[in-house]
């Protein structure tokens, strides 16, 4: 096949017809370097320009268009993120760090596969992941593995056997032969997700690839490749509990605010359906600063206790910590409860824990922060059959949260009986704790 000689700049990844010192994207010096491409590569990650084809303008409601097909991977938590299955020819990105799970997770998926799988694995010898599947009880003659990284050779092998899904753990290991970089380079990363993303829309098949969250530095990371690839997915966790949570952050075929929620076994990933009998399992009742919130990941609620605990500041400064929950935001409640319900915490030390490990964003849990701050810090316990939710304004008026009703219900069909009526954070406390 004919070359061209482009030269390529080692640190951003730019291309450029011409050498010099100094990359003119990101402004590095001495890091342009001579690489020999395929002629005529299309460089674009989408193949929808193809220069040459006529285009026609179109009224919308003439434009023609199938439905996506996928095919499901039957784990309900999984197809809940990916927007319920797999669509041929897309690209996945799984990103994650280091040890969280990932490969474990492709496994599972892998084994509920009914057709062929091509797991292609740079990082670990075929005898490991043995291991690995020894452990998780699969032995599916379905499942391929190829020890590989040249990515010429793994091209090969995805046309010879065309598997249903191609799995490549990790992108990080893989390198092109025709670019001088190493493996893991920034340039390296990106011109092999680029052609896997063409052979996967030319031959509709799926790839996933793996991508290890890195600190900055030498190893290009999944920020790298997330405008390449069609699905972006993190994994997630907290390795106390066990906890893994699969969350979608782009995805061109389904939704981005649902998670999947897996527990870590000996023996492989075990998808949860029911997350808050499981998380609040082991709630001590009758503790004082402990109160249950109604959190939402996409459409679904879920219970989760939130802990508070205060204590008086020795060293002048008070500390405020919290796991789980933006500091911030911890600071506003903070100030609020002081001013507009007289809860004052300015000389106490406060930490605040999300219990599970989960990273609550919303502000429909401000009020079982704040109630639980209030609480510990009163140290008067509120009772156990309370379910509270609610966002706090500045003015220290509870505000109604999106779908309120849904996760009343959620509440209501785990036990709790009592639900904040009062709309004034004032009015609340006297109501939890009297
Ligand atoms: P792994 O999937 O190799 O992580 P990644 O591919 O993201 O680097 O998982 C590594 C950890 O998971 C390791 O500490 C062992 C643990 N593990 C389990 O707890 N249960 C299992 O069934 C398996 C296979 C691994
Ligand atoms: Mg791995």
């Amino acid at each position: 096949m004919a070359q061209e000689l482009i030269f390529l700049c080692s640190n951003c990844g730019s291309e450029h017809s011409k050498w010099s010192g100094r990359c003119s994207v990101c402004g590095e010096w001495n890091t342009l370097r001579e690489t020999a491409v395929l002629l005529g590569r299309d460089k674009k990650s989408s193949g929808r320009n193809n220069v040459g084809e006529k285009r026609v303008i179109q009224t919308l409601d003439k434009v023609s268009y199938q439905k996506t097909e996928r095919f499901p991977v039957e784990i309900f938590e999984i197809d809940r993120v990916l927007g319920q299955g797999i669509v041929p020819g897309a690209v996945i990105l799984l990103a994650g760090d280091p040890g969280i799970g990932k490969s474990t997770l492709l496994m599972e998926i892998a084994r509920k596969i009914p057709e062929t799988v091509l797991y292609i694995s740079g990082e670990e010898s075929a005898s490991q992941i043995k291991l690995r599947t020894e452990r998780m009880k699969i032995n599916s003659p379905k499942i391929n593995l190829l020890e590989e990284t040249n990515l010429d050779l793994i091209i090969e092998a995805i046309g010879g056997l065309k598997p249903k899904l191609a799995i490549i753990d990790s992108i990080q290991t893989v390198y092109d032969p025709h670019f001088p970089s190493t493996p893991g380079s920034l340039v390296q990363v990106r011109e092999s997700a680029l052609r896997l993303q063409q052979i996967a829309k030319e031959s509709h098949l799926p790839i996933i690839l793996v991508s290890h969250v890195t600190k900055e530095g030498t190893v290009a990371g999944p920020k790298t490749l997330e405008h390449l690839v069609d699905v972006v997915l993190y994994l997630e966790g907290d390795d106390f509990h066990g906890t893994r949570i699969l969350r979608g952050s782009k995805n061109r075929f389904g939704p981005t605010d649902e998670i999947g929620i897996f527990l870590m076994k000996e023996n492989g990933f075990k998808a949860i359906e029911n997350p808050s009998e499981i998380f609040l399992g082991e709630r001590l009742a009758g503790v004082s600063g402990s109160v249950v919130t109604a959190t939402l990941e996409g459409n679904r609620p879920i219970l989760l206790e939130i802990q508070a605990l205060t204590s008086p500041t020795i060293f002048g400064y008070p500390k405020r910590t919290a796991s789980g929950f933006e500091l911030s935001r911890l600071d506003l409640l903070l100030a609020i409860l002081q001013k507009r319900s007289g809860v004052n915490l300015a000389s106490q030390d406060v930490y605040v824990n999300v219990v599970g490990g989960f990273k609550l964003k919303e502000p429909a849990v401000d009020l079982a922060v704040t109630l639980s701050l209030t609480s510990a810090f009163k140290n008067k316990k509120i009772d156990s059959d309370w379910c509270v939710f609610g966002e706090i304004g500045l003015s220290g008026e509870i505000r109604k949260v999106k779908m309120h009703d849904k996760r009343e219900n959620e509440a209501k069909r785990l036990g709790f009986k009592n639900f904040i009526k009062s709309k004034i954070l004032e009015k609340a406390i006297r109501e939890v704790m009297e």
